[in-house]
């Protein structure tokens, strides 16, 4: 086979992904060497088998005493011919009579949970208690006795779960940090690579197994990429640490014998955009990854053939004397696996979108008879259940994202519904993170996601316990809380699909895996939380209520109000608060008894709430990527476009454009107004403008643009590394010129940004992470102040800003974190906190204590529908009240940016929005007119 050696790699599963889109400048720099190299690739050539004829192959046929094969290959290939026909293949003894785990360890101690509430991966939750022995679940029930020797853990009333199962992962191929040395997750070379193997470059030491494992993930399938059409062969592990450093004692079949096997495909977009957009090579189109598929299918069942007419000719032979064929048993290494899919014995899963995509992969199925274990990603798969069940031999699973999406065409049509919609047509659903692309730890929030928009409580457990374990194949041994499974369980601080949720402890094999845990700190806990159901909002009867034309109402049945930074909160346990708009503004807040009245007597619309109202201001993004500028990341025609180098300072506000999905599900989601700057390439990017999300355009009436020039938006760092700026010191040099010749310039001058920043009249916001940066930034201040000027400064991403927190509050640098959660993928930004339970800390609670005025910000534009989930999961690990947390995502930032701090429109909610399963019942502003009610319907 050829040397790939030499050849430069680069990895990418979400091709075109913003998360780790490709840098283009050094993809393409390489793209000639690439070209090069693969050019010398021999093209794989086919190699025939036959035995004489092999479609009329009989015993007249075959050479006997003539032949040329030893007795020791004959052999050999009648052992393979019996290893194919075996039955019983992955038939594994029946869970109960197991009496030990295969990966136990010597010496680990059997233990005894006691008073937890467990979810068992199928079961409503029951009270019971778990002795774990041998890395085996051995006993479930009441009441059990510790035996000798056994150590007893009382969960005091907490949940406990099957480990967690993550079935689509890039961890240890795509380590953490990220850099060229550490990318093994696609070899996009040629677009056929179903015989390289992930294990091959699995990196067991990647520093991300500590993070996952604390999410409660406990088993990983290791995907290679999804760059090319056959992507290659997966691997599960699981994510305890074994001393060895082995990837192969890794393994969820470490010491089974007969292992499950994996591989991956793609199609749709990803292959096409690689070979054809970057290679120009064949698959430029969706019709030449069909051909290539097929062609390779239809090779591999050529071999298979061959091995079988072989294997039936050798079993024909005359049992006397000692007759041998004259080839050896048909083998091709590079279709092996091909094969393996054929035969049954290879778990195929598929990274597939589209409606017509899964289709074409149906029809495949149908054609070479090979089953799909699972589609992957499959954001339209809602749409097309009756095609998904037309599959060879089985229903697929889909494994899929509760809230990423638009990030591709092939992502656009996606539904927050598409689990419930799947799982009522009879379709498994599993959630998947494919990690880093989501960072594993968080997999639980997936499902937590999938819930509230309708999934079951018990499908969503499922949906990353036993779904994706029965997908994998291993259900004999993991997913699930029954006696005679491996002893893999999590106990969670609160229900694990409940808002900022985390573990408390993981075992896996029955050993605990998190130091330093003191259980005798648990709380107790009482009932397990039972998700409320809030009742939608009815339309009240009265003429033009829920319209555009309605500019007044009341809105009763309320339980808390919390309008503005500098008002206190409204909170009534009986719920009887109300708010009275009249002509778009808030006239009453309270009691308001005598509006009502009057409301009442004129036959206006009186909005009732159910009594679990709750009534919020308008939220805010600033600083997600894009959001307005370009709908689809991965097509730059979709929008604005991508400024690579452009001279003169941009404003974003030229480029904005209205009624893009992403924008309306912010607004759909309460976040009524966007701040965004563009996204160049040069360390400055330009100016930022504020808009209304819900706006139809920048004519419509009320305001669609709130404020033109909102902010001067730089970055420095490796994102801003070009021929420009190649190096950081470049780019804060250049940042240092400018902004002393504006210093120096005697007047401010029109439309000089950089003189306006210096003089404190436009505020300076500097996307930067890493912390030598963020300090140069802060002595950089301190010496423009020296020499006069007046600078209004915020860091926005600000991995590492936490490790100065102290100079920043001192200094008066705001903070925008983006994300909230950050992860060490970057070198330059690897001082960065996991949370709970690996730290006490994260970034936003350092920053928050040093008293940094601190926002949050969502990392892709999908994720601004998000905001308010992010700030009552930051609520949660600060233990701060809601209105601190609203102010993250609120006022805190319009202070940054220096927008007006008070509501630019009211968020009504039917219940608590600091916990799934509220929902939006109304707006008021954001760009429409009137009210708004029930802008999601689901
Ligand atoms: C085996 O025998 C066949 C003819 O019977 C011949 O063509 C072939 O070269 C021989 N192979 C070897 C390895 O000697
Ligand atoms: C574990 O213990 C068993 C029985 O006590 C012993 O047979 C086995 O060799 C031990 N394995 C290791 C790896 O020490
Ligand atoms: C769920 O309950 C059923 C009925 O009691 C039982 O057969 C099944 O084993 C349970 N599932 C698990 C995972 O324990
Ligand atoms: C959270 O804060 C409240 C008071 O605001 C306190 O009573 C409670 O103990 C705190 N919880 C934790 C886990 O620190």
């Amino acid at each position: 086979m050829a040397d790939y050696t030499s050849v430069p790699q680069h990895d990418n599963d979400e091709v075109g992904h913003t998360y780790d889109r490709p840098q283009r400048g050094a993809f393409l720099r390489k793209k000639s060497t690439l070209l090069l190299a693969t050019a010398a690739i021999a093209l794989l050539t086919t190699t025939a088998y036959f035995i004489g004829a092999s479609n009329e192959l009989s015993p007249r046929k075959v050479h006997f005493e003539d032949v040329n094969i030893s007795g020791r290959h004959f052999a050999q290939g009648l052992a393979k011919c019996r290893a194919i026909k075996r039955e019983n293949k992955h038939v594994y003894p029946a869970p109960e009579s197991r009496t030990k785990n295969q990966r136990f360890v010597n010496g680990t101690v059997p233990t005894l949970f006691k008073n937890g509430y467990i979810f068992d991966g199928e079961n409503e939750s029951f009270k019971g208690d778990i002795l774990i022995d041998q890395g085996l679940i051995v006993q479930i029930g009441h009441g059990i006795e510790a035996p000798k020797g056994v150590k007893v853990v009382d969960l005091k009333g907490h949940i406990i779960t099957p480990g967690i199962v993550d079935m689509h992962s890039h961890f240890g191929v795509d380590s953490w940090p990220a850099l060229e040395a550490t990318s093994d997750t696609n070899e996009m070379t040629q677009p056929l690579t179903p015989f390289i193997r992930s294990i091959d470059g699995f990196n067991p030491s990647d520093p991300a197994r500590e993070w996952i494992l604390s999410g409660g993930v406990t088993t990983s399938l290791i995907l290679p990429g999804s760059g090319n059409v056959m992507g290659g062969e997966a691997y599960t592990v699981k994510m305890r640490k074994v001393d060895t450093l082995s990837t192969d004692d890794m393994l969820v079949q470490a010491g089974e014998d007969e292992k499950w096997r994996y591989m991956k495909m793609a199609c749709g977009e990803n292959p096409k955009r690689v070979y054809g957009e970057y290679f120009n090579k064949m698959p430029s189109t969706r019709l030449g990854e069909g051909w290539l598929l097929r062609d390779q299918f239809a090779k591999a069942t050529e071999l298979r053939r061959a091995q079988d007419d072989w294997c039936h000719a050798a079993e024909e032979l005359p049992r006397w004397g000692r007759h041998r064929l004259d080839k050896p048993f048909p083998e091709d290494l590079q279709y092996e696996s091909l094969v393996g899919i054929l035969r049954d014995e290879v778990k195929l899963n598929i990274h597939c979108y589209e409606t017509h995509d899964l289709e074409a992969m149906v029809r495949h199925s149908n054609e070479y008879k090979f089953k799909i274990a699972a589609f992957h990603h499959g954001l339209d798969a809602y749409r097309v259940p009756e095609i998904l069940k037309r599959a060879y031999n089985g229903i697929p699973t889909v494994a899929t994202f509760a809230g990423k999406f638009g990030y591709k065409k092939e992502a656009f049509q996606s539904s927050v519904n598409a689990p419930k919609i799947l799982a009522e047509a009879g379709i498994p659903v599993a959630m998947k993170s494919d990690h880093p692309v989501l960072n594993s730890q968080h997999l639980v929030y997936e499902a937590a996601q999938a819930h509230h928009y309708g999934l079951s409580e018990l499908l969503s457990i499922a949906s990353v316990t036993t779904v994706p374990a029965k997908a994998l194949g291993l259900d004999h041994r993991i997913g699930k809380i029954a006696v005679g499974m491996d002893a893999d369980v999590v106990i969670w601080e609160r229900h694990p699909l409940s808002l900022g949720s985390h573990p408390l402890q993981v075992y896996i094999d029955g050993i605990p895996q998190i130091e330093d845990v003191d259980e005798s700190e648990w709380s107790v806990q009482e009932e397990p939380l039972k998700f409320e159901e809030y009742p939608d909002l009815v339309a009240p009867k009265a003429k033009d209520a829920c319209t555009e034309k309605s500019e007044s109402g009341v809105f009763t049945g309320i339980k808390k109000i919390i309008l503005n930074d500098n008002e206190e909160e409204l909170v009534s346990q009986s719920g009887d608060l109300s708010v009275v708009i009249e002509h778009g503004v808030v006239v009453c807040t309270g009691h308001c008894d005598r509006h009502k009245t009057a409301m009442k007597e004129s036959g206006g619309p009186i909005y009732h709430l159910g009594g679990e109202g709750v009534v919020l201001p308008s939220l805010l993004s600033v600083g997600a990527p894009n959001l307005g500028l370009i709908e689809i990341a991965a097509e730059d025609s979709t929008g604005d476009g991508h400024p690579n180098l452009a001279s003169g300072i941009l404003a974003a506000a030229d480029g904005l454009k209205f009624g893009g999905l992403h924008m309306d599900e912010a607004y759909k989601a309460g976040i009524l107004t966007g701040v965004t700057a563009p996204d160049s390439d040069h360390v400055v990017q330009g100016l930022s403008v504020a808009f209304a999300t819900g706006a139809e355009n920048a004519l419509s009436s009320g305001a669609a643009i709130i404020k033109e020039k909102v902010a001067l938006h730089v970055r420095v760092g490796q994102d801003s590394k070009s021929t420009l700026f190649p190096t950081v010191s470049s780019q804060i040099a250049y940042l240092r010129t400018t902004l002393k010749k504006a210093l120096a310039s005697s007047s401010l001058a029109p439309n000089d940004e950089f003189s306006a920043v210096v003089r404190g009249k436009l505020p300076l916001v500097i996307e930067v992470d890493n912390r030598d940066e963020i300090i140069r930034l802060i002595q950089l201040k301190k010496e423009l102040e020296k020499e006069g000027a007046k600078l209004k400064i915020a860091l926005l991403s600000a991995t590492e800003a936490w490790t100065v927190a102290e100079h920043l509050a001192e200094a008066e640098i705001g903070v925008i974190l983006r994300p909230y959660l950050c992860t060490p993928v970057q070198w330059t930004a690897q001082k960065c906190l996991p949370g709970a339970p690996l730290s006490k800390e994260t970034g936003l609670s350092v920053l928050y204590k040093a008293g940094v005025n601190v926002g949050l910000a969502a990392h892709e534009p999908e994720d601004v529908r998000q905001l308010s989930w992010i700030a009552a999961w930051a609520r949660s690990d600060l233990n701060i009240s809601e209105k601190e947390a609203i102010g993250f995502v609120s006022w805190n930032l319009a202070k940054i940016v220096g927008l007006p701090t008070g509501p630019s429109g009211l968020v009504i909610y039917n219940g608590n929005p600091f916990e799934f399963g509220a929902k939006v019942s109304a707006i008021i502003g954001g760009g429409k007119a009137g009210i708004q009610c029930n802008p999601r319907a689901f």
